[in-house]
């Protein structure tokens, strides 16, 4: 697949490049990126450096896609669609770099990346799904703000740095509203 590069208001979504390497490094050293993501720990510069070939060589590929996140010349995180199986299904994933949280970003990128995603001209996705560690409450309330429908808990559901571990599962469908609902893990 082409990669494409998505613009919302704030942020430009497009390719990894080398220059991104040094902030992908520093990033990726923060403890919640470490403990809920799939980024290795510890965290060497060699990893940034082999992320960025790889994220091509994946565009290529058509299964994982994954855009980096940009505030001017700020390196503001990775989100991506993932493990996409050709049949209408894919998974919605993200860290945001430490000091671009809590401005609403992954809120709108995720927004740009859901639009692509079940886009007939884009993957055509029916069923976008999200996966986190149980009590990771910071990424669910972001999925929910995009629409997300809690699904349940998946017992032992996810392999991480801590063994397996429960996970919660939430999805979203081409064709739901993207109200926020009600998700009986969180509290407000
Ligand atoms: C989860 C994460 C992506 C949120 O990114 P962000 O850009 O700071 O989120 P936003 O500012 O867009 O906020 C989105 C929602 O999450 C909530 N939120 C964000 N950080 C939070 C925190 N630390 N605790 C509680 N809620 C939080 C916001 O209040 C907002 O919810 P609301 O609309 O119901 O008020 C970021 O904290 C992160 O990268 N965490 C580590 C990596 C990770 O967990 N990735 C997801 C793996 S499944």
């Amino acid at each position: 697949m082409r990669p494409v590069t998505l613009r919302t208001a704030r942020l430009e979504l497009s390719l990894p490049r080398e220059s991104d390497v040094a902030a992908i490094y520093e990033a990726c050293q923060d403890a919640d990126t470490q403990r809920y993501t799939t980024v290795p720990s510890p965290y060497e510069h060699r990893h940034a450096e082999e992320f960025v070939p790889r994220v091509a060589a994946q565009w290529d590929e058509g299964v994982h896609l994954t855009w980096a996140m940009r505030d001017g010349d700020t390196l503001a995180g990775m989100i991506g669609l993932y493990r996409l199986d050709g049949a209408g299904r894919g998974e919605l994933g993200y860290w945001v770099s430490p000091w671009s949280r809590r401005r609403g970003f992954i809120t709108e990128a995720s927004r740009a990346v859901l639009d692509w995603g079940f886009a007939a001209d884009g993957p055509d996705l029916e069923r976008i799904e999200w996966y986190a560690v149980a009590g990771n409450t910071a990424s669910a309330r972001s999925a929910r703000a995009v629409g997300f429908r809690y699904e349940g808990l998946l017992r032992a559901g996810i392999a991480g740095k801590n063994g397996r571990e429960d996970a919660w599962l939430a999805a979203l469908l081409r064709a739901d509203e993207r109200t926020p609902q009600l998700w009986p893990v969180l509290a407000d």
